[in-house]
């Protein structure tokens, strides 16, 4: 459905994407993970052939940009984008807005409303359609935004950090309806900084400075984790305690609890117990953990950094 190849993206002397090449196959739904700046955007923006890349190729359903505008039946071909900053107009409502994006894309009247029910009430704004833009909360904006790049029912759909900022309940269900578009047979390429959001997809790339540094399902990235984690409670509230120790790659305190990822061969247990008794602690609890998806990326993000 996608497939890019070799791809750089410069702005002045930044490489923004650095040789990137992939494929997203047909019925995907796929993860753009990555942090601020990673190149998410500007990937995603040569894709939908809104930036031309200063090396390699594109191809969406088969076909580069140019081919594509060619084409007769542009509906066969046709996708959905979500740009990441989506402006609605706040001064029309819900079914005003979707009557405009539908009329941008030269749809008739008659089919936009009757689209329009239908995509409202897939993703729950059908109450809300006489409500002004302004007036919706950030996830139902999203929402709307999600609702206009369904208008012109797309066989792919690419959506950049849709749930950005929006509260843990609204993401949720703003999945369950990617994952019911998805079901109904829809393509998806979606960006995200959120490791939950990670674990959903059913194969994801892990972007950071320009570069893919792992491509793969999320089980996957998780099987060839080779590090082991462990929880430590103690009564130990320094975030530094297990900094610049050998064998500790990474430590977090959450709460009373440190998350540490160590190299696979130490032995873990005594290394802990080691370290928190030349500060003066006794742990009070230690166990190993299941790597998360959060793990997996720290790893990956430091590993080369
Ligand atoms: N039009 C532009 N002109 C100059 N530099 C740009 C432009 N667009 C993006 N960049 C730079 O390219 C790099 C990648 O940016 P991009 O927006 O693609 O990252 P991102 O992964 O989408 O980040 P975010 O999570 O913040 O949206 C950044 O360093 C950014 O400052
Ligand atoms: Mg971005």
């Amino acid at each position: 459905m996608i497939k890019v190849k070799g791809i750089t993206k410069r702005f002045g002397r930044l490489k923004a994407v650095n040789q990137v090449s992939f494929e997203v196959k047909e019925g995907e739904l796929f993860g753009l993970v990555g942090p601020d700046g990673a190149g998410k955007t500007t990937l995603m923006r040569v894709i939908s052939s809104l930036l031309n890349p200063e090396e390699g190729e594109v191809r969406v359903f088969g076909l580069t940009a140019k081919e594509r505008e060619k084409q007769k039946d542009g509906e066969a071909s046709n996708f959905g984008y979500m740009p990441q900053r989506f402006s609605l107009y706040g001064d029309l409502t819900v079914l005003e807005n979707l009557l405009f994006f539908g009329s941008m894309y030269q749809l008739q009247k008659d089919i936009i409303i009757q689209r329009s029910e239908e995509i409202l009430e897939l993703t729950n704004l059908i109450q809300f359609k006489n409500r002004f833009a302004d007036q919706l909360s950030g996830g139902m904006k999203q929402k709307l935004a999600l609702t206009c790049a369904l208008m012109t029912r797309p066989k792919l759909l690419i959506l950049d950090e849709p749930t950005y900022g929006v509260d843990p309940e609204s993401r949720k269900e703003f999945w369950k309806i990617l994952y019911q578009l998805n079901g109904d047979g829809m393509t998806i390429l979606v960006s995200t900084p959120y490791m939950d959001e990670a674990e959903l997809c059913t194969r994801l790339a892990f972007m950071n400075e320009g570069k893919f540094k792992a491509l793969d399902t999320p089980t996957g990235l998780k099987d060839t984790f080779a590090y082991q984690v462990w929880e430590v409670v103690s009564e130990a509230k320094d975030p530094e305690l297990f900094k610049d120790v050998r064998g500790i790659y990474d430590s977090s305190l959450y709460g009373d609890k440190y998350r540490l990822i160590l190299d696979i061969n130490m032995e873990a247990g005594m290394l802990i117990e080691k370290q928190l008794e030349n500060k003066g602690f006794a742990p009070l609890r230690l166990q190993r953990a299941v790597p998360s998806m959060e793990d997996v990326f720290v790893m990956i993000a430091g590993g080369e950094g």
